[in-house]
């Protein structure tokens, strides 16, 4: 990989909030000193250098697994509060999805003898707590969706080219190409809700409101 490739995987991973300010100047301080840019050493990911591709896999895994089973508790509790009714088994879905997503991972790092470890992060504790919040309305909940993913395109590519550089495991590779299409599936399904369910040629929303287009 050169340089320029390295680098705009590095500040595409920044702005899809995959790593943090910190990891971001400390990685980009050793791509300026040529540390980690094609010295054919340890294994490059959503900007950090693993020791080899299986390190890289488990703890995407693990902070994935971690991050999903937290999704899936969030969602379903908010699908117990919705009051929208089109959107409610929608958000059961999702929940599902996200649930076994975190099974499904938990699974595969036993499978490589790897420990699940990783613990819920800020951002997801945050996101739960905007969800699940019975002051919320289920519009603005879905406002607070759509601001915080903007472009899901975007926000993927990083890890839909993490998922193309495994060339060793093929079994999680597979199943993180799964994953990947759920994620969108929900991202943009959350994000249709939203501007069906706030547009404004359309009433507020309540408990009779549709996501039929208007006429
Ligand atoms: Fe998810």
């Amino acid at each position: 990989m050169n340089r320029d490739f390295e680098f705009k995987q590095l500040l595409r991973a920044y702005r899809a909030g995959i790593i943090s300010e910190q990891t971001f100047e400390s990685e980009m301080a050793a791509l300026e000193n040529g540390s980690v840019s094609g010295n054919g050493s340890g294994f490059r990911a959503l900007g950090k250098t693993y020791g080899s591709e299986r390190e890289a896999v488990v703890a995407f895994l693990d902070r994935a697994r971690v991050a999903e089973c937290n999704a899936g508790v969030a969602f379903n509790e908010w699908a117990k509060q919705c009051k929208t009714d089109c959107i409610r088994s929608g958000l059961r879905i999702i929940s599902e999805r996200e649930s076994y997503h975190g099974r499904i991972f938990e699974q595969r790092l036993r499978d490589l003898g790897a420990e699940c470890k990783a613990q819920v992060s800020e951002e997801s504790r945050q996101f739960a707590a905007c969800v699940t919040d019975p002051k919320l309305s289920d519009n603005e909940k879905l406002l607070r969706f759509d601001a915080l993913v903007k472009n899901p395109d975007e926000i993927f590519k990083p890890i839909c080219e993490f998922i193309e550089s495994i060339k060793d495991d093929q079994e999680s590779k597979e199943a993180l190409k799964l994953f990947i299409e759920d994620e969108m599936s929900t991202t943009k399904w959350l994000k249709y809700a939203c501007a069906a369910l706030n547009a404004p040629t359309q009433a507020a929303a309540s408990s009779s409101a549709s996501m039929q287009p208007a006429a």
